[in-house]
Parts: structure tokens; C-alpha cells; sequence
């Protein structure tokens, strides 16, 4: 495929795995359009990007006016992909936290990223794509992180059904999974990054580069970033349910 002169919309591309995958894709000479909460931080973010075509607009997808200005912006911009990568996860025994912001953390991981989708394929044409970002938890359990893994499994399970729908129309959809990542997202979920063994960690460059290959290759309904999560997600097959769960159960952040 041929990465030229298109235009791309990326939520949650201020920090993190967005922003990698926002530089990335305007090295491919991409015109890139970051969502985030915080206008500063990407008017930042912008102006490290290659190239002087891209756009910022801020947005907060937990509210519902600016997630409707969001998909009618997608709808008439007509972007050649979308990434809905903006997400936020909590780190807790699930009646220990808030209720209300576990539903904010469902509200964002999924409802808004089932909108902005719904809006960006109404006017999808051939040769476009979808990326939505779940997560290896998405695929597996994770106590101490339940409500989040459970939006995850939604992503994947969600993007999956939708590579299908798509896949004879000349669309891709990719559900694309990382796994434990080096970025704020722990710190924001209440834990910090180095409460997973470093050999567990990526980076946020590494996984947005699995991202953009998977984009590329157009073929996989999953993509699970870096081999030693494809290799886990493949021995966990070899174990009980029971098993499977207790493990991450034990390396979880949200239950030490
Ligand atoms: N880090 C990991 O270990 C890991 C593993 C698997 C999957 N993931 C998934 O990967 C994606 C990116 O995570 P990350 O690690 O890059 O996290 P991050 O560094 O915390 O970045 C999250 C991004 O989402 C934006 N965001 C958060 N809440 C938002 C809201 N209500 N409205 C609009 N934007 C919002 C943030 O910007 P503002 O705060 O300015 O809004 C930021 O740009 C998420 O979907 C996450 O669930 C992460």
C-alpha cells in the first residue's frame, strides 16, 4: 500500500502510544489530526510531528457534546484512517473503586470508540481503514483491572466482528492489542509503570511501530504487539481457565 498525501484522525494522540503512532504515520507523510483532553499538550505534540499539514482538536470523548462534534468532524473530513486509541484503565479490586468512574472508563473505552467508529465507516470507501486499540488483556482476564479488561474484550471482540463486515467491502478493521506499555496510562490508573517486571514492558514506540506494520499489511483481524505477549496469549491455551486467571491475578498491579 501506498502511505501518501492521506489523512489521518487519531484520539488519545497527546502522550503515550498515540503520540508514537502519530509521528510515525506523519513521517509517512500522513496529514494527522490529534484528539486529546489537553489542547496544550497537543499543540506540543503537533509541532514535533514531520510536517506542517496536521491539525489538533480538543476533545474530552467522556462528554457527549464534543464526542457529537467529533463524529460529525469525522464524518465530513472524510479521513483515510481513524485510530481510536484514546483509553484510560483503573487499578483496583473492583468494589474497592468508585462506580461511577468505572463507567466513565467504560463510556470512553467503549461507548465512544463504537461512536466515532459508526461515524468514520458510514462514509468508509475502499482502500480505508479502522484501528481500534484493545489490549492483550482483552483476551484474557486481569483481576485488579476488571472493569478495564472487560472493555478491552469488548474492543477486540467488537473490531473482530467488524473485520469481517468489512473485509469484502475493501475496508480493514484491525483490533490491535499491546501489552503492558511503558506510558502515563499506569500512573493515571493509580500504579505506576515499574509495577510490572521490566522484561514485561514495551515501549510506546515499539508498539506503535507493530501498530502501523499491522495498518500496512492489511490482513490480520488481531494484531498483538511484540512476541513475548504472542507467546503468552499461546501458552495460556495450555492452562487451565483457572490457572490462566490466577497467574495474572498475581503479577496484576491492581491486587498488590
Ligand atoms: N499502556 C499500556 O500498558 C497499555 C496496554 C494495553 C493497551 N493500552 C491501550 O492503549 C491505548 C493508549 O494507551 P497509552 O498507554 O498510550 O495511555 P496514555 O499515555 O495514558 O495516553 C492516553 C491518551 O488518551 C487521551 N485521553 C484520555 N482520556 C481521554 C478522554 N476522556 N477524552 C479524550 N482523550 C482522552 C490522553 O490525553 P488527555 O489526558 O490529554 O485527554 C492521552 O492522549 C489505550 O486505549 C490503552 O487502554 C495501553
Amino acid at each position: 500500500m501506498e502511505l501518501k498525501d492521506k489523512k489521518v484522525l487519531i484520539t488519545g494522540a497527546s502522550g503515550g502510544i498515540g503520540l508514537e503512532a502519530a509521528k510515525l504515520m506523519a513521517a509517512k507523510n500522513y496529514a494527522v489530526t490529534l484528539v486529546a483532553r489537553s489542547e496544550n499538550k497537543l499543540n506540543e505534540a503537533k509541532a514535533i510531528l514531520h510536517g506542517n499539514n496536521h491539525s489538533v482538536l480538543a476533545a474530552d470523548l467522556n462528554n457527549s457534546k464534543d464526542l457529537v462534534r467529533l463524529s460529525e468532524h469525522i464524518k465530513s473530513e472524510r479521513y483515510d484512517v481513524l485510530i481510536n486509541n484514546a483509553g484510560a484503565g483503573m487499578y483496583g479490586e473492583f468494589i474497592n473503586m468508585p462506580l461511577q468512574e468505572q463507567i466513565n472508563g467504560m463510556h470512553l473505552n467503549m461507548d465512544a470508540l463504537v461512536t466515532l467508529s459508526y461515524a468514520f465507516l458510514q462514509n468508509a470507501k475502499k482502500g480505508d481503514s479502522l484501528v481500534n486499540v484493545a489490549s492483550l488483556l482483552g483476551h484474557s482476564s486481569f483481576p485488579g483491572a476488571a472493569v478495564y479488561a472487560g472493555t478491552k474484550s469488548f474492543v477486540a471482540n467488537f473490531s473482530e466482528s467488524l473485520w469481517f463486515e468489512f473485509k469484502n467491502k475493501g475496508i480493514y478493521v484491525m483490533g490491535f492489542n499491546p501489552g503492558a506499555t511503558k506510558s502515563d496510562f499506569h500512573s493515571n490508573a493509580g500504579k505506576e509503570t515499574n509495577s510490572y517486571p521490566e522484561f514485561v514492558l514495551s515501549t510506546a514506540y515499539d508498539v506503535a511501530q507493530d501498530l502501523i506494520t499491522g495498518l500496512e499489511r492489511k490482513s490480520k483481524p488481531r494484531v498483538i504487539s511484540g512476541w513475548k505477549n504472542r507467546l503468552m496469549l499461546f501458552n495460556f491455551k495450555f492452562l487451565s481457565r483457572a490457572m490462566a486467571i490466577k497467574i495474572m491475578g498475581q503479577i496484576s498491579p491492581g491486587m498488590k
